[in-house]
């Protein structure tokens, strides 16, 4: 048995069947092709499968394919735009925020969430919203500081967050 679901992913509206057990990251890897959305551990711990539902960060490798029909997902691949990286994404560049850059979709789009609500976060604030996100490289202190320069960049650009 399949069930048909709409939804409008990066901007561009999908209409598909899945199986009820299909799980989302996997609806979005393997029937999609858009793998920025990492499996790390499967189980809603590592946060590497982070995606926005609606603007809301969710953990995709627990959430059903058929629980995002009739909403609007945010994947990583639809943060750049005409070829220029998001602040987001811009800041992990400029202060080095990844190493091998497994965790790095999850904590981008985990970081969206954050400054879309909080738009001037404290380090505080910031490491509590990363409290989903693993990162087995860095030791964060770059994480936090790529979020705090798109944060600046955000604020002095006056640009919404999605
Ligand atoms: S793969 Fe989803 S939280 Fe780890
Ligand atoms: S950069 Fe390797 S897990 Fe975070």
């Amino acid at each position: 048995m399949s069930v048909k679901i709409s939804v409008t992913i990066n901007g561009k509206k999908y209409t598909s069947q899945v199986e009820p057990r299909q799980l989302l990251v996997y609806y979005l890897r393997e029937a999609l092709s858009l793998t920025g959305a990492h499996v790390g551990c499967d189980t809603s711990s590592c946060g590497a499968c982070t995606v926005l539902i609606d603007g809301n960060a969710v953990k995709s490798c627990t959430t059903l394919a058929v629980q995002v029909d009739g909403t609007h997902v945010t994947t990583v691949e639809g943060l750049a735009k005409n070829g220029t990286l998001h602040p987001i994404q811009e800041g992990f560049r400029q202060e080095h925020g990844l190493q091998c850059g497994f965790c790095t979709p999850g904590m981008i789009m985990s970081a969206a969430d954050l400054l879309q609500n909080n738009p001037n976060p404290s380090e505080t604030e910031i490491r509590h919203a990363l409290e989903g996100n693993f990162c087995r490289c860095t030791g964060y202190h770059n994480i936090v500081r790529s979020i705090q320069w798109a944060a600046k960049k955000l604020q002095e650009t006056n640009a919404a967050v999605l």
